[in-house]
């Protein structure tokens, strides 16, 4: 078992104490701590390099970066999303005073169905904001048709596809913005943080000045921005934490396969398939409970959490049941089957570097033992 003889359904890579020291003697000795100092700037030079992407403005969480990223492109009006997603989506979407239109998702995909994306659009809308649930990237191909067809922009909340590339490269590539984030459960993390990949500089400086409080220099002001800063510390971290990432990888891919092979012939139980990553990044275990199986998801969630395994099931509550949305004609449970269903079956086992084998055989062992 795992710390404390809990195991959770993540857990933070920590590397080794010593070597985060030699960074905090930097911050220490040059006494920056903050605004673009130098960590900041050689993190966002080395996450363009490893993921593969132009620009990237770092942020100190995903929230403020999704927050920023529609600022940063005047979103007005309605904007279509998912209802299956963390609720930070949709919040991002209300703390800019635009309305969340609920469109179900693709029962495979467990993404948007762009099938069903036009019939949501009015005079209204102005944007899409996906989510590559999991870290499966969305049909991408499919929304930048609908996109273009209406002349709506693309924002991905890409908080889970950190490093995901498909046949073209990054998946971070597509749409308008991708939104990342750095959360300490995320397969890459700063403690907190964020950031917003962009395609060209003008759109960089102007989140950049956004996340700054929209200071140009000492004393112009362009826009009413945020302090969405990331400190040192944080970038310092993310600068180590990139040097182990093949570590990460490969650990997460083969809890991913011990589970996929073992699990495989359990009735009632089905593990979520990829869908077009050619670089996958493990980030979450998700499986479905259905009615083969002889217990319910949640009586399976409670036995897990019996031998002191806390699975979780992300996304349940669906985003649209919450207080603030479920009065929105698009949260309508008939509007959103799939999203419905799937929320209802849904538990994510655990799965994280430091997760030991052994640990991963006692958690088939129960699963099984139920079958
Ligand atoms: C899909 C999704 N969007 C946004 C966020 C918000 O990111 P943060 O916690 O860094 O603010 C998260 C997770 O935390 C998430 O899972």
């Amino acid at each position: 078992m795992s710390s404390k003889n809990n195991t959770y359904v993540t857990q933070p890579f920590l590397p080794d104490l010593q070597e985060f020291i030699p960074y905090l003697e930097q911050i220490w000795d040059n006494k920056i701590l903050t605004n673009a100092g130098p960590f900041h700037q050689q993190l966002e030079e080395e996450l363009c390099r490893y993921l593969g992407v132009k620009y990237i403005s770092l942020f100190c969480n995903g929230t403020l970066a999704l927050v920023t990223a529609l600022q940063s492109l005047r979103i007005t009006g309605e904007v279509i999303t998912t209802p299956y997603s963390f609720v930070a989506t949709a919040h991002s979407l209300l703390w800019n005073g635009i309305k969340p239109v609920f469109v179900d998702i693709d029962p495979k995909t467990m993404n948007l169905d762009p099938a069903k994306i036009e019939a949501a659009i009015t005079p209204s809308t102005t944007a899409i904001l996906p989510v590559h649930c999991y870290g499966h990237p969305c049909d991408v191909q499919a929304i930048e048709k609908i996109a273009d067809t209406y002349n709506l922009r693309v924002i991905y909340d890409a908080a889970h596809a950190f490093g995901v590339n498909d046949t073209h490269g990054s998946i971070l590539n597509y749409g308008d913005l991708s939104v990342l984030s750095f959360h300490a459960t995320k397969v890459f993390n700063t403690f907190e943080g964020g950031a917003i990949v962009c395609h060209d500089a003008k759109t960089k400086q102007r989140i950049d000045h956004l996340k700054n409080f929209g200071f140009v220099d000492e004393i112009t002001v362009v826009a009413p921005g945020i302090n969405g800063k990331m400190s040192e510390i944080n970038a310092a971290f993310g600068l180590l934490q990139l040097k182990h990432m093949d570590h990460v990888l490969n650990q997460r891919q083969a809890i991913d396969t011990f589970y996929r092979e073992h699990l495989r012939d359990v009735k009632g139980i089905e593990c979520v398939s990829r869908t077009c990553e050619t670089k996958a990044n493990f980030s979450y275990f998700p499986i479905i409970v259905d009615s083969n199986y002889g217990l319910g998801r949640d009586e399976l969630y409670a036995r897990l959490k019996e031998h002191h395994i806390f699975a979780r099931r992300y996304f349940y509550p669906l985003i649209s049941d919450f207080p603030m949305y479920r009065g929105l004609p698009s949260a309508h449970r008939d509007n959103l089957p799939n999203a419905s269903y799937i929320s209802s079956k849904v538990i994510c086992l655990p799965i994280f570097p430091d997760l030991a084998i052994e640990e991963c055989k006692r958690i088939v062992d129960i699963i099984r033992m139920t079958a």
